[in-house]
């Protein structure tokens, strides 16, 4: 059985999606929802959804094992970021290799890296003339956005678009996709290319 731990700093619309992708799965269990944010909506949503979940300082986070520890206590065997972003601390790393998986509103390399995400990464795409971005599932090492591609899909980016219609073609893939994807990878069938 899988034993997953979802991040999320925001709004919860993937850790939702993810939720009700699994329910009543006979292999992977969502067990977990942890923030760095105490106003975070995605904590109401995992109320609703009978899901624990935890607050966490940056002091918890990056000076301490507390984090650690209580995903090794719960037997946690998977870590999910879902719009989280802080870097995840080496201790966690280490012990979680290969078992991190983020997923990016965009096409990496391309629009990652610090201070890289929501609308910012929606708008500079719109800036750059592109014809198209995606969402990119990927590994999670200790660089932000540098991790090993898992995964990529495509929408088109038309002259009308604004950051928010964007976005919601972005959520449309990331729902689409991400929970399909975990799956493959926590039980082991893995990884998948490009759609
Ligand atoms: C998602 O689009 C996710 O790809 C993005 O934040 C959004 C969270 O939405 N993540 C990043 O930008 C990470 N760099 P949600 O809270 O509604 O799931």
């Amino acid at each position: 059985m899988a034993h997953l731990a979802l991040f999320a700093s925001g709004n919860g619309s993937n850790v939702q999606r993810i939720a009700d992708y699994f329910r009543g799965h006979p292999d992977v269990s969502i067990d977990l929802v942890l923030s760095n944010n105490p106003q975070a909506y995605v904590l109401e949503r995992s109320q609703k959804l009978n899901i624990p979940s935890l607050v966490f300082s940056r002091k918890d986070f990056y000076e301490t094992n507390y984090i650690l520890d209580i995903l090794l206590a719960r037997n946690i065997t998977h870590i999910i970021l879902a719009g989280f972003l802080w870097l995840i601390p080496e201790n966690i790393l280490k012990t979680f290799q290969g078992k991190i998986i983020n997923i990016h509103p965009a096409l990496l390399p391309g629009y990652g890296g610090k201070g890289m995400y929501g609308t910012r990464v929606h708008q500079a795409v719109i800036n750059s003339g592109d014809t198209s971005s995606g969402i990119t599932i990927h590994y999670v090492n200790e660089t932000y956005d540098e991790g090993q591609i898992i995964f990529q899909s495509r929408c088109p980016v038309v002259p009308e678009d604004t950051p928010e219609t964007l976005a919601g073609k972005i959520h449309q893939l990331e729902y689409r996709y991400y929970p399909e994807i975990i799956e493959q990878i926590v039980l082991g069938k893995g990884a998948t290319g490009d759609r």
